[in-house]
């Protein structure tokens, strides 16, 4: 059983509450919430406020949210407010990881740390005790509708090894670009969580719950 985390940055504005709804009544219960402040990555998506919309059309529903901001520390409060289950931020966008983790947990919300294609995935292994996941980036961030890198496989067998060889249990969600092929292979290796985008969840010929549908039987997920 892998989670399907569609990713809301791909939605157009215009039709963002239909598409929810849509969603909602498909099942799905786990959405991926991409902010980005212009800075961390040269693009502007989704504000806070999204979250408590979420929540408040989907009670149930987790909201994980992934940070692309330079400054995670100071939405904290908001996201917590608004019902956020679930927040990671990009380990080189603070210097203070272990008290941003340690922050969001204080807050009652799960912490994650997400890592760029650039890194390598060892980077996190400083900090794997104070954290519930990580996000393994499987393209550079700022963008939905990119594809996935050559290499992101190999290095989701790296961090999966790495959880095996620490013996802790952080899930991993695996974030951009994900297709029915990536995806499968990663749900082998050990994947927690899959983002989906264009790929597998939306502007596909059946529609979104169609969509959804079909990665529920695929995977062996309940709907
Ligand atoms: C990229 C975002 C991703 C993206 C995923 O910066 O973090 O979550 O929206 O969507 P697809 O799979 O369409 O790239
Ligand atoms: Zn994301």
């Amino acid at each position: 059983m892998v989670i399907n985390a569609p990713s809301l940055a791909n939605l157009s504005l215009v039709e963002f509450g239909q598409r929810l709804q849509e969603l909602k009544d498909s099942g799905v219960n786990f959405f991926h919430i991409d902010l980005m402040d212009g800075h961390y990555v040269p693009n502007l998506c989704l504000p806070p406020r999204t979250v408590r919309d979420v929540k408040a059309l989907c009670p149930d529903a987790v909201a994980e949210v992934h940070l692309m901001v330079d400054d995670p520390m100071s939405y904290l409060d908001e996201l917590q407010k608004n019902g956020a289950g679930w927040v990671s931020f990009h380990l080189d966008s603070t210097r203070f990881v272990r008290r941003t983790l340690d922050a969001i947990r204080q807050r009652g919300m799960k912490a994650g740390v997400a890592i760029n294609p650039s890194q390598p995935v060892e980077a996190v292994q400083p900090v794997l005790p104070w954290l519930d996941y990580v996000v393994l980036m499987a393209v550079e961030p700022g963008f939905a509708g990119q594809h996935f890198l050559d290499g992101s496989m190999e290095r989701l067998e790296a961090l999966c090894a790495l959880r095996r060889r620490s013996g802790l249990d952080f899930q991993i969600v695996l974030d951009g670009g994900v297709t029915y092929e990536t995806g499968t292979r990663a749900a082998q290796l050990g994947a927690d969580v899959l983002v989906t985008g264009i790929y597998v969840t939306f502007e596909q010929p059946d529609g979104i719950s169609g969509a959804v549908k079909r990665f529920n039987a695929h995977f062996g997920n309940q709907s």
